[in-house]
């Protein structure tokens, strides 16, 4: 028997699956090709808008686990964490599409870009602003029940507060990740002074921690003590 795809969801788009995923405006969120002044302008706007998807997507999620340590349910926070790191991997994986554009093809189509950076993504921003918002939740969290940073430096995988600092120090080390990444792709393409500020400042990020007293308790001092007074926040 033939399937109807007539639509029955109101809203723009021939079937069910346009008007539920808003295809026709989704698609048509790139420049057309009339209006590039180069067509490579097409693959450097899919890697910035899918990654803006996938980190609306994990700023929610981490927005969401703020929301559960707060209500000092740790265990539910994990699982929210867990899928905001996949979609840090996932934008990881996608600047590997940089590797197919030349310096001499971006540096042709950056006059179309303006003074635009990513610097200047907004997923990031809120990404960042809800990491140290969840570093401070877990902060109180520990605080509130008396738990120690030095305990936490023994991992306990059935304890859900170990569980959640060892997903803590997993998004940590993913948003390092992509900056290594980014970091290399940004000197492959180019577009900046070599050994320029620029340049220094995308590899001093590398070792940013949202979460440093979580990494202090890996230290081992001399005298077997964790000394959570040496961990700052920048
Ligand atoms: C050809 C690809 C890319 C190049 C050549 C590039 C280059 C750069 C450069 C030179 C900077 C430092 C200067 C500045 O602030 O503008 C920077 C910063 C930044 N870029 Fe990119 N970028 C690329 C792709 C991306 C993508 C796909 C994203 C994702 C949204 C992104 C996000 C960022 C962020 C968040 C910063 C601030 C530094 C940080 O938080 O680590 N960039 N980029």
């Amino acid at each position: 028997m033939k399937r109807d795809h007539s639509p029955v969801l109101p809203g723009d788009g021939a079937t069910d699956y346009a008007r539920y995923m808003r295809t026709d405006t989704l698609l048509d969120l790139q420049r057309r090709p009339e209006e590039m002044i180069h067509r490579d302008e097409l693959l450097f706007q899919v890697v910035h808008q899918s990654t803006e998807l996938w980190l609306k997507l994990a700023g929610a999620e981490l927005v969401e686990a703020v929301a559960r340590v707060r209500a000092g349910e740790p265990a539910a926070a994990e699982p929210l964490l867990a899928r905001a790191t996949l979609g840090v991997r996932l934008v990881t994986d996608q600047l590997e599409m940089f590797g197919h554009l030349s310096p001499a093809d971006f540096k042709a189509m950056q006059p179309a870009l303006g003074k635009g950076s990513g610097a200047e993504s907004p997923g990031w921003r809120r990404v960042q602003a809800a990491s140290r918002q969840l570093g401070r939740a877990f902060t109180d969290h520990l605080a509130a029940r008396g738990i120690t940073l030095s305990t936490l430096g023994r991992p306990d995988p059935t304890d859900p507060v170990h569980r959640l600092a060892e997903a803590l120090m997993e998004w940590d080390e993913r948003v390092s990740l992509w900056r290594v990444r980014h970091y290399q792709t940004a000197l492959r393409v180019g577009g900046h002074a070599p050994a320029g500020a620029e340049a220094t400042m995308l590899a001093k990020l590398i070792g940013h921690r949202f979460f440093p007293e979580l990494w202090q308790t890996r230290l081992k001092p001399a005298d077997g003590s964790v000394d959570s007074s040496r961990a700052s926040r920048p």
